[in-house]
């Protein structure tokens, strides 16, 4: 029998079947739930149970601990209702009315502008649009039935072709494959677009943007929209890489800055060797961004790429810096084999 699930303060209600995440159900309703990895890992679903009883299923104890679990929060991408709640959760606006599809698409071109980073260029069928907004994800669909999770790089108004940068991980099945046996025109199947991380444009506060490696990939969507859309508000573009050659579309951040005075693009390098001849900022990258606001309560922030990053940036920013919770906005890469079975 399913349950009634209330949403405060917004005062929506769904029902939601025991078999089914309470996020999946609310999904299944048209709400607009914040989330990303939708597998117990990130935080994103984060909620608090006001009334009613949830089972919490598998997810990470540092995503969420038992004290956590005590003071009524949840996860709603991993819980179950057991009885009717009331939940208190911020509802997602923008967004909401978008489609989720299966599609076919085929690899139109594949770039390699870093030794360990392929940028594929997805051509859908000429019947089909893929609607989304700047910084969504998709998951493509691999013959053996695995899912992997990839951000979309290009903005929406530039959808000839569906972008993803992808960092090879070694002995990963995917991108293993993508570096080795990927050819031109294969066809891919994918799910999508998925997920919350995307810009919130009913906001005027000045935005810090944040990428780890490939996170820039969703930066570049928020930014090329943002731009396109003439947004005038302040944007301070933060990209961490272990060495300059990370930095694999360097010119491009360096042109947004050079282009538009209300945007300011800086390079973050830890492991520069002397033969790099790094000038430029170097150490961890939300270290930066700690070292040049002494408070962010008036500002947006949008991270994307490690887990370990985004996790450094939200805790160090909300603990010290006075950042409001509910103002950053992430999506962190976890590898399938840090997400529960
Ligand atoms: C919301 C989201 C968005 C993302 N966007 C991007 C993006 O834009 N760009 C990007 O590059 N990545 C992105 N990722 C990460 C991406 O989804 C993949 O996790 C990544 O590409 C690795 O996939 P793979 O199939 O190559 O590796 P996997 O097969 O998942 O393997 C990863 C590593 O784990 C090892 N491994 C596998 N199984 C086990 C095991 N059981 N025990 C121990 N080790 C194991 C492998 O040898 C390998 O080293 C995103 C992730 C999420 C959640
Ligand atoms: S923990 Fe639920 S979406 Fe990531």
């Amino acid at each position: 029998m399913s349950c009634q699930v209330k949403l405060t303060p917004s005062g929506h209600e769904f029902n939601a079947k025991p078999e089914d995440t309470l996020l999946e159900s609310a999904m299944q309703a048209g709400l607009n739930i914040p989330y990303g990895c939708r597998n117990g890992a990130c935080g994103a679903c984060k909620a608090t149970i006001v009334t009613g009883e949830v089972r919490h299923g598998d997810f990470q104890s540092t995503t969420l601990t038992a004290d956590e679990i005590a003071a009524g929060k949840t996860l709603l991408c991993c819980a179950y209702p057991e009885t009717d709640l009331t939940i208190e959760v911020k509802e997602v606006t923008g967004g909401k009315d978008i489609p989720v599809k299966t599609l076919p698409c085929r690899v139109h071109k594949i770039e390699k502008p870093a030794d360990d980073v392929a940028v594929l260029y997805l051509k859908l069928p000429a019947s089909e649009r893929l609607q989304f907004m700047a910084g969504q994800y998709i998951d493509i669909l691999m013959k053996d039935g695995k899912r992997r999770s990839f951000s979309l790089a290009n903005a929406p108004h530039d959808d000839e072709f569906l972008q993803l940068h992808i960092r090879h991980v070694p002995g990963g099945s995917f991108s293993d494959y993508v570096f080795t046996g990927m050819k031109e025109k294969e066809i891919l199947r994918f799910n999508g677009p998925l997920g919350t991380f995307f810009l919130r444009e009913d906001s005027d506060k000045p935005m810090i943007l944040i990428a780890s490696g490939t996170g820039f990939a969703p930066i570049k969507g928020i930014v090329e929209h943002a731009l396109k859309e003439g947004c005038d508000r302040q944007m301070v573009f933060y990209w961490g890489a272990r060495q300059p050659k990370d930095l694999y579309m360097f010119d491009l951040a360096l042109k947004w800055q050079q282009e538009n005075p209300n945007f300011t693009f800086i390079p973050v390098v830890s492991d520069a060797t002397a033969d790099d001849n790094w000038a430029g900022r170097t150490g961890f990258v939300h270290q930066a961004v700690l070292d040049d606001f002494a408070d962010l309560s008036g500002y947006q922030v949008y991270a994307c790429g490690a887990p370990v990053v985004v996790e450094a940036a939200h805790n160090s920013f909300i603990q010290t810096r006075n950042l409001p919770e509910d103002e950053f906005y992430s999506d962190a890469f976890f590898l399938a084999k840090d997400l529960k079975p």
